[in-house]
């Protein structure tokens, strides 16, 4: 069996390390690797392909840094011409990205089949670009892995008992890395104190909206003033404070880090606080509580069993979260997202095919 792995973005390459290693332990299965080159920075590209053993791509699109519909178009064409090429039975794409629905819109016009790993998660906002990538690579996919209950009910509920797509609740393969590379966690080369907040921002609504972005960091400059605040900064987030005029002089930016840094400052960090994805879900398997600057997210249950907090990007419910986490620490006692093994339960029913 031939699959043809889509991945463009941080997240992805860590998810598809997850997958790549149980498709390479079923031997099988030939994997050929394309990366659309949506992230290309040195530190949110290769070291993910150098430190965690991530096949190197066979294919690199190199498109980047364009608009949504430029970046998609020509990620779209790129990967028609792979596909008519390789012909592969399947092809593999994760999560909500732009390269996402490149990949599965090329295969699905070629009538080329299509899984989609991370299937069935909604913010049921539909102003996020991620939004979109989502709700329409579900629907022209013929194998959904669904992490959570939740994502299988959302599916459900869009009607998708009466599409031919097979819905599989596999559990989550960002808990499967995370099982994996624990045990590799390397200490950032940067100056740390010893107690400290880990987080990230870099979604479009919070860096694209200067009243939010600047909402945000004036709380968390006000926290980094009590517990200092290390934000590994993306890219894009980097570009907007810049052009916004904002100056986070208290918080401790650093260059965006590998994964097996990222672990390392997890699990040394006091809390998490993000409007990542991702890292909502990798704060739970460490055990540290989550304060999330978005006004929803596609992990409810994190919110439902008190994990986390949705604070948006309100100054004052930034802070009260903040509080609350230093008084009340939640019990982390729940399996939440499988038994980390997402990655197999993949490989085995794309072999059943
Ligand atoms: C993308 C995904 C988002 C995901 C995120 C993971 C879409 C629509 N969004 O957002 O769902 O959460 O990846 O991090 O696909 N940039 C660099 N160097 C890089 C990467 C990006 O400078 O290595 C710059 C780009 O030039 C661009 C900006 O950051 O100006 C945004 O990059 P883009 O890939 O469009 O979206 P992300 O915000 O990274
Ligand atoms: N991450 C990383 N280095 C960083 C920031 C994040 O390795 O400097 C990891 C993070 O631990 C998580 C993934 O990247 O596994 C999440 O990526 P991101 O926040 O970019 O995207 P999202 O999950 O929101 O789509």
């Amino acid at each position: 069996m031939k699959i043809l792995t889509v991945i463009g973005a941080r997240p992805q390459f860590i998810k598809a390390a997850a997958v790549s290693r149980a498709i390479k332990k079923s031997k099988n299965i030939k994997e050929i690797i394309v990366h659309t080159g949506q992230h290309f920075d040195k530190n949110m590209s290769d070291i993910f392909f150098e430190e965690m053993s991530i096949p190197r791509p066979d294919f690199n699109l190199e498109i980047n840094s364009l608009s949504h519909g430029a970046m998609t178009g020509r990620m779209l064409e790129g990967l028609e011409k792979i596909i008519m090429d390789e012909k592969p039975d399947f092809v593999l794409v994760y999560g909500d990205t732009n390269s996402t629905i490149a990949g599965a819109l090329a295969a699905k016009k070629l009538h080329t089949k299509v899984a989609h790993v991370e299937a069935g998660l909604r913010s049921f906002n539909m102003d996020m670009p991620e939004e979109i990538n989502r709700i329409l690579t579900d629907r022209i996919s013929d194998i959904l892995f669904c992490p959570t209950d939740t994502a299988v009910k959302n599916l459900k509920n869009e009607g998708f008992d009466n599409f031919p797509s097979k819905i599989i609740k596999n559990g989550d393969v960002m808990y499967d890395a995370a099982l994996f590379y624990k045990t590799k966690a390397r200490k950032p080369e940067v100056n740390l104190p010893s107690k400290f907040i880990l987080a990230t921002v870099h979604r479009q609504e919070n860096t694209d909206n200067i009243n939010r972005l600047q909402n945000i960091f004036k709380a968390l400059e006000t926290i980094s003033g009590e517990t200092t605040v290390v934000l590994p900064i993306h890219p894009r987030t980097r570009k907007k404070l810049e052009s916004a005029n904002i100056t986070p002089a208290n918080i401790m930016l650093i260059d965006p880090v590998g994964y097996l840094e990222m672990i390392w400052l997890i699990t040394h960090s006091e809390l998490i606080m993000t409007d990542s994805g991702g890292l909502q879900k990798e704060a739970f398997f460490f055990e540290k509580p989550c304060i999330t600057l978005r006004d929803e997210t596609e992990w409810v249950e994190l919110v439902d069993n008190g994990f986390n907090i949705l604070a948006g990007a309100d100054y004052d419910k930034i802070i009260a979260s903040y509080r609350n986490f230093l008084e009340n620490k939640p019990v982390f006692n729940i399996e939440l997202y499988g038994k980390g093994n997402a990655s197999e339960i993949i490989v085995e029913t794309l072999l059943m095919q």
